[in-house]
Order: structure tokens, then C-alpha cells, then sequence
């Protein structure tokens, strides 16, 4: 009687860890309807779009946008909007999502979406 009383305790220990570690291993896919509650709201914040522009560019590309480090086209001049006309914009994003020569992939913000990334190069632009 000992003994099965120990092995139901250990199931019952395997169950608990198994069931506190399920909800870091599970994978919260962006609009899956699982997942709820705090990790799914995380989530939508860091890669919905739902910054401006204006905030990323202030918080990641002005550091080096700002004053043209490295030769990085310069906020408030027409340089961005010189290499829009040679370029187009589909190779300024995706030169901006990939990085090109010293533009670090995605301007070093790591948890911008695509759509974060265009807003701000569109705020580069309109200045
Ligand atoms: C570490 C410095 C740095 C940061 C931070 C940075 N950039 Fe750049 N960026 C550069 C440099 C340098 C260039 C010019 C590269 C070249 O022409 O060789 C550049 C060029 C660009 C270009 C033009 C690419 C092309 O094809 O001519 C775009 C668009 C751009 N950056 C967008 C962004 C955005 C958006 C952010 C913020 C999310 C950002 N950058 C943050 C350094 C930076």
C-alpha cells in the first residue's frame, strides 16, 4: 500500500510540472484563437503595427537617421526621398527589413513588423 501510495504521489508531481510547463511550450501563433489572455495580448504588442511610425523611428532609426551616421540617409533632408525616386519602395523596405551595407536588418528593432518598418520609413520621408 506503501508503495502505490508513492508512485500515485510521483504521477500526481509529473502531472503538476507537466501541466505548469504546457503553456510555455506551446506556441502562440498571431491571430490563433487559443491563445488567450496575457501572452496572446504580449504578442499583438510587439508585432501588431500598432506603433507609429513617428515612435519608432524616434526610439530606433533616429540613431543613426537623425545625423546621417555611417552615411545613413538624413532625417529632414531629401536624401530618403532621393533613393525613393533611384530605388522604389519596395527595395527601400526590403533593403530596410534585410539591412544593406551598415543599415542594420530592421534598423536594429527587432520586434518591428514589416508594417512598423514601412510606417517609418514613410515618417523619414514626410519630413
Ligand atoms: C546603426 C545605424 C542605423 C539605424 C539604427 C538605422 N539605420 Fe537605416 N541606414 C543606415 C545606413 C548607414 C544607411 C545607408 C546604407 C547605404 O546606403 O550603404 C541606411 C539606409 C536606410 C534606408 C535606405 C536603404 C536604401 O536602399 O537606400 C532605409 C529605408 C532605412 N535606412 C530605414 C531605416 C529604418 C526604418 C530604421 C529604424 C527602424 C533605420 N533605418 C535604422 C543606418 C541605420
Amino acid at each position: 500500500m506503501a508503495l502505490s501510495a508513492s508512485v500515485h504521489a510521483a504521477t500526481a508531481a509529473d502531472e503538476a510540472i507537466i501541466e505548469r510547463i504546457k503553456p510555455v511550450g506551446s506556441v502562440c501563433v498571431q491571430g490563433d484563437e487559443n491563445c488567450g489572455g496575457a501572452a496572446a495580448a504580449a504578442a499583438t504588442a510587439s508585432a501588431g503595427g500598432g506603433r507609429s511610425g513617428e515612435e519608432i523611428y524616434t526610439g530606433k532609426c533616429a540613431a543613426c537617421h537623425a545625423t546621417g551616421v555611417l552615411g545613413a540617409p538624413k532625417f529632414g533632408t531629401n536624401e530618403m526621398q532621393l533613393r525613393l525616386d533611384e530605388k522604389g519602395m519596395e527595395t527601400l523596405l526590403s533593403h530596410a527589413i534585410n539591412g544593406f551595407n551598415a543599415m542594420p536588418p530592421r534598423g536594429t528593432c527587432n520586434d518591428c513588423s514589416d508594417e512598423e518598418i514601412q510606417a517609418s520609413i514613410d515618417h523619414m520621408l514626410s519630413n
